[in-house]
């Protein structure tokens, strides 16, 4: 998606470790105008899709998971973390390791709003090493809901979070592509 890598390639910030900045627009200020644009292009990938529900992960992924509802006149689920938890009796949860900072968070969604009618499209802001998308992949799983395609805002091409989902057998879009970090660079796949 054009629009998006230009504005990567204008605004991100390449950290240390293959992290990239990109909180003037997804992360911590949000750019609706791009957001919306995003929703609508996961719309039009997805649109074959019987689609009943968007499913994320708080906070960053509800910024686009939630314009494509939008786009798709569907609501929006995202999963909550938390450190530890002693009542899920009425939740769905799974354990979520995150590489980059060495914790475990727990993520849950209510049982109340999902059935198993339901067929979702998980989206969310990164794709690095999967496990957030496994962890929802997880919950879905559980809640006998089914999972019709996965749409990531960025990902990293270079970390094996594609290689663990694809193995599911679902339709993956990401609408940029980052093949390497190296040198403080951006470089895009193709
Ligand atoms: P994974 O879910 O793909 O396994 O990612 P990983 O554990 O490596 O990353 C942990 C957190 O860091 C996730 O956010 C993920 O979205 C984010 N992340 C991974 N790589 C990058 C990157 O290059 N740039 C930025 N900006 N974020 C990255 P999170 O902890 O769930 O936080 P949030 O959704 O509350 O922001
Ligand atoms: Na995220
Ligand atoms: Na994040």
């Amino acid at each position: 998606m054009k629009l998006l890598e230009d504005r990567i390639r204008q605004e991100g910030i390449v950290l240390p470790h293959n992290v990239l900045k990109v909180d003037s627009f997804l992360n911590h200020q949000v750019d609706p105008e791009l957001m919306f644009a995003v929703g609508k292009e996961f719309a039009k990938r997805f649109a074959d899709k019987p689609i009943t529900k968007i499913l994320t992960v708080e906070s960053s992924g509800i910024a686009p998971a939630v314009m494509t509802g939008l786009a798709m006149h569907v609501p929006v689920i995202f999963a909550r973390k938390h450190k530890s938890l002693t009542l899920t009796d009425n939740l769905y949860t799974a354990d979520v390791y995150s590489y980059t900072k060495q914790t475990t968070n727990k993520i849950s969604i209510a049982k109340r709003f999902v059935s198993p009618n339901d067929s979702v499209l998980i989206i969310d802001d990164f794709l690095a090493n999967g496990q957030a998308v496994e962890g929802l992949l997880s919950i879905a799983e559980d809640a006998d809901i089914s999972v019709q395609g996965i749409g990531i805002v960025i990902e990293k091409t270079f970390q094996k979070g594609r290689k663990i989902i694809t193995a599911h057998d679902i339709q993956l879009e990401a609408l940029a592509q980052i093949s390497s970090l190296e040198n403080g660079q951006v470089h895009f796949l193709n």
